[in-house]
């Protein structure tokens, strides 16, 4: 796999529709965020937010000339033909799902970003030896269902497709009726044909690229990831009466938990580990009861499968130890748990010619997000594109921004490696 093939004027994507269409689908979802004063975006999986998300993204996709079809988990994959319809394809695409408190890019980028490369192709007048198709996974936030990369995760084969179909949400809606319910119950198979290779472009969500000055990254990989819901067992008593000692507070366990993860962060011992108590309810949540039952989600990333481990093994054995000193039990759920997953060399090192052939400089970094890319990476050759995002490159809240020059140019970089990858048909 080379980018030998790559011709000498590197192919350049329509950056303006691009944006414009960034900004269109934006809307859908689109909600005034009192917390930051800005417009966000709230497009969980499966919602009509989604459902009308998805139709609009399949009608770009049909006027690029795609041909498309849905899968039994609700992905959507839009093909355009290859000389050699023998030839497994180039695959590129990302999700359209959105966190409650979203910004325009995350997983946009990669999938408007890829019907934009079909387009660029198009305009060009470019036929590849493979055929190249855009997707886009269902439910790769995981916040509806409590799994992330849910649909790229069956396609992989790592989540089973029963399993995936009978999750619920918070109101007992599971993903099945969902699909049926907003039109995306596809039949194409939901283990696809093998990809020849698989690029993402996603903005990079962190400061890495911002501090070394550039806009794109290569992605090296995805570090480890641990989903934990977890739930104290304690009792319900009078605030003003019940002895200090006496008590089985599950709101006090609740917050040592809180505590004890960034304390275990702060430490080193468990390396590079980033912990967040995302969510926490407590019960009977009521000003003069001590809170008799505590639900917390517990996120853990390590970029070291090891020191992953031992930090899951220190968090339950402090856990433990609460009942000792609070009286407190507990139980947890394991919501989602991925090992650290390296990206191809070979991949990369084409997105680093495509780069280099557009005079845009890079680093290479390991991604701090998840991403459907490591999930398709169990099937295919993998590798990501990163765009840098303004503000420290926050992300998963509204003031997540990138530029429309950054978005261009990942799409560019996108563009070439997709051509490389595909074999653009050389008619002398
Ligand atoms: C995906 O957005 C993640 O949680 O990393
Ligand atoms: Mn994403
Ligand atoms: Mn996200």
């Amino acid at each position: 796999m080379t980018a030998s093939d790559t011709p000498r004027a590197p192919l350049r994507v329509d950056r303006e529709r691009l944006w414009q269409n960034l900004m269109r689908l934006k809307e859908i979802g689109g909600y005034d965020d009192g917390a930051t004063g800005l417009r966000g975006v709230r497009r969980l999986a499966l919602t009509d937010e989604d459902a009308q998300a998805r139709r609009l993204v399949v009608t770009w996709m049909e006027e690029a000339g795609l041909r498309v079809r849905v899968d039994r988990i609700g992905n959507v994959y839009g093909e355009r033909a290859g000389e050699d319809p023998a030839l497994p394809c180039v695959l590129v695409g990302s999700h359209i799902d959105t966190v409650a408190t979203g910004g325009a890019f995350d997983g946009t980028l990669g999938v408007l970003g890829g019907i934009e490369v079909v387009r660029a192709l198009d305009a060009a007048g470019i036929r590849t030896r493979r055929p190249v198709e855009v997707g886009f996974f269902t439910e790769e936030e995981g916040v509806r269902f409590g799994t992330d990369m849910l649909g790229s995760a069956v396609t992989a084969g790592r989540i089973d497709l029963a399993h995936a179909y009978a999750l619920t949400d918070a109101d007992g809606a599971t993903v099945r009726d969902e699909l049926v319910r907003i039109g995306f119950d596809g039949s194409a198979p939901e283990v696809r044909p093998v990809p020849h290779a698989y690029v993402e472009c996603h903005i990079e969500q962190g400061p890495i690229l911002a501090a070394a000055g550039v806009d794109i990254g290569i992605v090296t990989g995805v570090q480890a990831i641990s989903w934990q819901r977890l739930t104290l067992h304690g009792e319900a008593a009078h605030a003003g009466t019940t002895p200090i000692e006496a008590r089985a507070d599950a709101g006090l366990a609740a917050a040592e938990v809180v505590v004890e993860i960034r304390r275990m962060c702060d430490s080193g011992t468990f390396g590079r580990l980033r912990g967040t108590v995302g969510t926490l309810a407590l019960s009977p949540a009521q000003t003069n009861v001590i809170p008799a039952g505590a639900v917390l989600t517990v996120d853990l990333r390590n970029p070291d499968d090891a020191l992953m481990a031992a930090a899951e093994t220190h968090l339950g054995a402090f856990v433990d130890a609460l009942h000792d000193r609070h009286g407190v039990s507990a139980t947890w759920e394991r919501m989602a748990r991925t090992a650290v997953v390296p990206f191809d060399d070979s991949v990369q090192d084409v997105i680093a010619a495509s780069a280099d052939a557009l005079g845009l400089p890079y680093v290479r970094a390991m991604s701090g997000a998840g991403h459907d890319a490591q999930e398709i990476a169990a099937t295919c050759p993998t590798a990501m594109v990163f765009v840098a995002g303004e503000h420290g490159g926050i992300s998963h809240t509204p003031r997540e921004y990138s530029r429309p020059e950054a978005c261009g140019n990942g799409v560019d970089v996108l563009a070439n490696a997709v051509l490389a990858l595909a074999g653009p048909v050389v008619t002398a």
